[in-house]
């Protein structure tokens, strides 16, 4: 699904990551943990090409991000569903169109029929919210939107950076649930969190690896979280 080799990431001649290598196989749940300002966005922008590295490969459903074109790139980011960490929204689109607008960016908009929509919507608890605003929505109701605007487009891996950020517990074991069911439903899911709390409660449920970013580098962290 996702592999890195000897994968370095520098801004400006500052090393943020060095020597990274990682094999994220299809169906995997990752968690990406590590103190704030390690390196967890700059790794997960590495896996979803809105940074190239500076150094080593990064893979790509199968694919070098090395030489792609600019078509490939879109198409390989369509089979890739991001919640970035601020998640932002255009504020004069209602939900319902910011959570559709991936697919009419990419001209799909008829593949998603109103019934799946709405499914989806039901999904993440904020059929009530469809007609309503960004700016008038709670923060875990945007989170909530944010995901399912990640999974609009039935991606085969889903990137989540700080999806619970400052969510309440309650909430962002909602959020946990979304993200296992759909690995369950077979997608490669990786979350960055510095919530151990959440990594505990996603360890009693399935089957996760957590990685860790520590001097620059990932590393599989123990069974001892
Ligand atoms: N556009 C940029 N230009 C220069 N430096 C940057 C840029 N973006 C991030 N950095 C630096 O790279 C380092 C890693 O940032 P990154 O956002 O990846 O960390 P993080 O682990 O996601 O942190 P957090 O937990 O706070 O979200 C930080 O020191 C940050 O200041
Ligand atoms: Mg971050």
């Amino acid at each position: 699904m996702l592999q890195l080799k000897d994968t370095g990431f520098s801004y400006g001649g500052r090393d943020i990551l060095k020597d990274v290598n990682l094999d994220i196989a299809p169906g995997s749940f990752y968690f990406l943990t590590g103190p704030s300002g390690t390196g967890k966005t700059t790794l997960l922008r590495l896996c979803y090409q809105a940074l190239m590295p500076t150094r080593g490969i990064v893979r790509i459903l199968d694919r070098d991000v090395r030489g792609l074109e600019r078509e490939d790139i879109a198409q390989i980011r369509r089979r890739i569903g991001v919640v970035h960490q601020d998640c932002k929204f255009v504020d004069h689109l209602t939900m319902a169109d910011n959570i559709r607008m991936p697919l009419q960016v990419s001209g799909r908009s008829g593949e998603l029929d109103n019934n799946s929509f709405d499914d989806l919507i039901a999904w993440v608890g904020l059929s009530a919210h469809m007609n309503a605003y960004p700016p008038e929505l709670s923060s875990g109701e945007r989170q909530r939107a944010a995901l399912a605007r990640a999974v609009v487009m039935s991606p085969d891996l889903i990137l989540a950076d700080e999806p619970t950020g400052n969510l309440d517990w309650i909430m962002a074991q909602k959020i946990l649930t979304l993200l296992i069911e759909l690995n369950k439903m077979g997608k490669t899911v990786i979350l960055a969190t510095h919530d151990l709390q959440l990594i505990r409660a996603a360890k009693s449920q399935i089957t996760t690896r957590v990685l860790r970013i520590v001097d620059k580098n990932v590393q599989l962290a123990g069974a001892d979280l």
